[in-house]
């Protein structure tokens, strides 16, 4: 009777004391998937997603007050870009306290009020951890530029140059300009893949890799689930230096185009992911890569040979497909699946030119942007959404050099306008500033938020708002939609991408006209099992009348989606 007392007190006192509250998630199903398996990530941009003390600027309080909207969108867990104390040369990917919050933001105390109220709405947080460089206002590298002798002169990439002006190699930075920038204090260059003010820490230093795994262990003990790792393919440099080989033509910024073989995708890269990960399960948290990889097989390394590097290497190649090609779409989803591992699509971030802009035709814009939609919230693997795609919110690029706030848009300007136009507030009203604030917000609202916005597409039954509302209830309550395989019909078609999820008795066929015409469409069901099935339509994106419940022709309109339920 004690004993059994004893360790129930024992037991409570160590679950008090357990570190994060989601850690060792049991499996969501029998399948033994884990939470992220089926969850649905939504990237906010801090800055621009709600202003609490109209000042122009998102806050965490402003993210607080929006979680009813999130959870009732069907979001699962957030992914913040970087909110901690920066100068704001690169909007925070210039971390100069990665233990802090910037106060243009809030506090830790907001923070930890952020992550009670979502804790509390069952959706986790997931923070950006900025691995490959910091501020050159971080305390490491202002002792590091101190001296040569200083004790962390070797956080950080230092080498003498070749000559009086001359770089020690051909190193670029992806930012435009050379990657090094010459110290005149103590006459070395520092390395620096980005801007100049994010100088590279030197992961071959293990104080480095110790200091940034306890940065990871301090949020995990505040309750993150998990991280975003910002940049991990350029966590490595040779370290001989060897000139990257030159390629024909020119860059954006007007430089020789480079094959970066020798600072980029190093494979020393895999020990630091599985170091990570090494932390990141005794918190029971999940990694999240930012892994730019040209091919299945690139993405493949990122989850480890064992299976012990990252459990979400984002898919970005769908970012850089030109035009929509069913084909194109087909091929490139058939070798992921083959690959064999869970995979993450993602088609924008504040990166990328917004999806709603990039598939633009200027007459099907809203049904195209359902469309990408029903493509990747039902695909076989977790979705990474970001911010404002679910209103159909476009680019707004600067129209003048003079009203870029991202530094290499002012470089390469007009070739590269930055990336200012992805990155504007969400739009929540057609009121003044789109209600994202009470004063001018840091970057201009487009027009089109009179149209699409949170308020005005809520009322309306046809908006693309109300479609990610259906589609994400849809992916959260089928079985086949969160854990069946992906079996693609009629290969040969051109012009549409046919699908069925299968699990079990289960089977959702998704339709979807990637082209500009009306496509009668006729399937074959072969192989997914069927013959002439039974379909029960659950969702479509236009002219909901013409679609049809028998196994015949599908009518699709230009740029529509079609979702149903199969039965024998
Ligand atoms: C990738 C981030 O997404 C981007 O916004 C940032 O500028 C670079 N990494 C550098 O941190």
């Amino acid at each position: 009777m004690f004993n059994k007392f004893f360790a129930a007190v024992a037991l409570s006192v160590l679950s008090l004391a357990t570190p994060n509250a989601f850690a060792q998630q049991k499996p969501v199903d029998a399948e033994g998937h884990q939470w992220w398996q089926h969850a649905v990530f939504y990237e906010i941009y801090p800055r621009s997603f709600a202003d609490s003390n109209n000042n122009g600027v998102g806050d965490l309080n402003g993210i607080a007050s929006k979680l009813d909207y999130l959870k009732d969108l069907g979001i699962d867990a957030i992914w913040m870009t970087p909110f901690f104390p920066s100068p704001q040369v690169d909007f925070g990917y210039d971390v100069s306290d990665y233990d802090a919050i910037d106060p243009m933001y809030g506090t830790l105390h907001d923070f930890d009020h952020l992550s009670a109220e979502a804790k509390q709405r069952n959706i986790r947080l997931i923070l950006d951890l900025v691995v490959n460089h910091t501020s050159d206002q971080h305390p490491w590298f202002k002792e590091s530029r101190s001296s040569r002798d200083n004790p962390r002169r070797d956080w950080y990439i230092w080498r003498d140059g070749k000559g009086p002006g001359q770089p020690p190699n051909n190193w670029l930075s992806t930012f435009g300009l050379s990657g090094w920038t010459f110290d005149p204090k103590t006459k070395q260059y520092y390395y620096h893949y980005f801007y100049p003010e994010q100088p590279d820490l030197n992961w071959r230093n293990p104080a480095v890799e110790k200091a940034m795994l306890d940065v990871t262990r301090f949020w995990y003990k505040r309750g993150v689930a998990g991280f975003r790792l910002d940049a991990v393919d350029t966590l490595f440099e040779d370290p001989a230096l060897t000139d990257n080989p030159v390629l024909e033509g020119t860059d954006k910024f007007g430089r020789h185009n480079m094959k970066e073989s020798y600072n980029k995708k190093l494979p020393e890269v895999h020990d630091v992911m599985r170091k990570l990960r090494n932390t990141a399960d005794e918190y029971g948290a999940v990694l999240i890569g930012e892994t730019w990889t040209s091919d299945v097989g690139e993405l493949k390394d990122y989850y480890g040979s064992k299976n012990d590097e990252l459990q979400m290497p984002m898919d970005l190649m769908m970012t850089g497909f030109k035009g929509l090609s069913a084909d194109q779409y087909r091929k490139h989803i058939a070798a992921v699946n083959a690959a064999g591992h869970w995979p993450v699509y993602v088609i924008t971030n504040h990166d990328i030119i917004r999806s709603y802009t990039r598939y633009s035709d200027d007459t099907h814009n809203d049904d195209i942007a359902k469309m990408m939609a029903a493509l990747y919230l039902t695909l076989r693997g977790s979705a990474i959404m970001y911010y404002g795609e679910e209103i159909g919110m476009q680019n707004n690029d600067p129209k003048s050099k003079e009203d870029v706030q991202d530094p290499i848009g002012k470089l390469g300007w007009p070739t590269e306008k930055g990336r200012d136009g992805e990155r504007t507030p969400m739009q929540w009203t057609a009121g003044p500033n789109a209600g994202f604030s009470e004063v001018k917000p840091w970057l201009p609202v487009p027009p089109s938020a009179i149209t699409h916005n949170v308020a005005s597409e809520m009322k309306d039954p046809n908006s693309i708002y109300n479609f990610y509302h259906q589609l994400l209830a849809l992916r959260h309550t089928e079985p086949a939609l969160l854990d069946g395989d992906w079996v693609p019909l009629n290969e040969a078609d051109p012009n549409v991408l046919a699908y069925v999820r299968r699990y079990k008795d289960e089977a959702i066929l998704v339709v979807l006209n990637m082209s500009a015409t009306d496509q009668n469409v006729t399937l074959d069901y072969a192989p997914a099992g069927f013959s002439a099935p039974n379909l029960k339509v659950l969702l479509t994106s236009v002219d909901k009348s013409a679609a049809v419940s028998a196994a015949d022709a599908i009518p699709m309109a230009p740029y529509s989606a079609y979702i149903a339920k199969l039965s024998k």
